[in-house]
């Protein structure tokens, strides 16, 4: 088991933010602390449901290290990721005179953090803003590394900026207050770390998949840890994805293209998982894992009660998704490839023949 301590997260060498992983909001009252924000305006964004859940809560504590507290409410879902809400929060700061000084704090999952970031980064030319991340996805995933944005009609983050936090606040038990089905989700991305470059992880992830699934706290914590750190390590290698950080998109090519058609009916992390596994497939008949690899891979997922096949798709519709994807340079589709389990590798030579054949694969008939 790892001592799991604050998270340190650099940017060419220099320390610029802290990802804490605690179990309530007793110590976000630290983190607001060091940032300084006893004379700062602050502007809590949550969505509808997490203006429910821990609105009061978060302001109650945020009241005492600010001059003054308001917050900004948007319906939730993916649907709400877009420009005419970022208009609506400029329109509110603007009214509320917000100034350069002032700081944002996302309070949801990675639609908040995505659109609260991208606000941040743009007005003003940019303020400071928050994570307080409630969802797993945004926990592992979406409040680290600084990536910020909006859908723009149905593509997905095609509008957005690199723009760090200054603080990432995990508060786990949040978990268990939202949808099951979200929180699974989220191990799609779980999983990807593993994958990638972890292989450790992955098969401590098999053995804790009970303990995971039924929201053991020092589970949870050693879980989200591993992957916040597996996410450092590349982010600070390569903060603008000029290179390895591109190895996090596994799974998102094909699964980005199926989110997209399934008109978000499925969550983000289920068209990861479905996504995994045409890429895994696709590694498997490169000859670079095994049939009994393959198979290994959906029992995991499946394991977690992560989907790993979609139904009523067409296969040359998907691939022509997949060619919209922003992942693409120079024409080409930058794939994440299995070299082996628990390595992966960037792909540009993926031909649509075999692409078809992935999306076959995932298609239930
Ligand atoms: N979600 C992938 C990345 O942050 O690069």
């Amino acid at each position: 088991m790892t001592d799991i301590k604050n998270i340190t997260v650099h940017y060419e060498e220099a320390p610029i933010y802290d990802i804490c992983i605690e179990s309530d909001f007793t110590l976000l009252y630290k983190e607001l602390e060091k940032i300084g924000t006893k004379n700062k305006k602050i502007c809590i964004v949550c969505d509808s449901n997490t203006k429910e859940l821990y609105l009061n809560e978060v302001i109650d504590i945020v009241k005492d290290y600010a001059m003054e507290v308001e917050s900004f409410t948007f319906p939730a879902g993916e649907e709400s990721k877009n420009l005419d809400v970022v208009k609506q929060l400029y329109t509110q700061l603007i009214e509320s005179r917000f100034d350069r000084s002032d700081l944002l704090i996302a309070l949801g999952g990675g639609v908040v953090g995505d659109l609260t970031g991208y606000t941040a980064a743009t007005y003003l030319r940019g303020i400071s803003f928050m994570q307080i991340p409630t969802t797993l996805l945004a926990m592992v995933d979406s409040s680290i590394g600084g990536k910020t944005g909006v859908d723009f009609d149905s593509y997905k983050n095609m509008v957005g900026a690199f723009h760090q936090p200054k603080s990432v606040y995990i508060n786990t038990s949040c978990l268990k207050s939202l949808d099951k089905r979200i929180f699974v989700s989220g191990i799609g991305e779980v999983v990807k770390y593993g994958l990638i470059n972890d292989l450790e992880f992955y098969q401590w992830l098999k053995e804790h998949k009970d303990n995971i699934l039924s929201y053991k706290p020092e589970a949870l914590k050693q879980m989200i840890y591993r992957c916040c750190k597996d996410k450092q390590y590349v982010v600070e290698n390569d903060p603008t994805e000029k290179g390895m950080r591109a190895l996090l998109n596994l799974g998102h090519t094909i699964g980005h293209a199926v989110e997209k058609l399934k008109d978000f009916s499925l969550y983000h992390g289920e068209c990861v998982s479905i996504g995994i596994v045409a890429a895994a497939y696709l590694s498997m008949c490169r000859g670079t894992i095994t049939k009994d690899e393959l198979k290994e891979i959906k029992e995991v997922l499946t394991s977690f009660t992560l989907p790993i096949s979609v139904t009523d798709l067409e296969v040359e519709k998907v691939l022509a998704a997949t060619k919209n994807d922003k992942k693409m340079q120079a024409g080409k589709i930058k794939f994440i490839l299995l070299s082996k389990v628990g390595q992966c590798v960037i792909d540009d030579t993926v031909s649509d023949e075999e692409m078809k054949q992935a999306i076959q694969y995932i298609i239930k008939k």
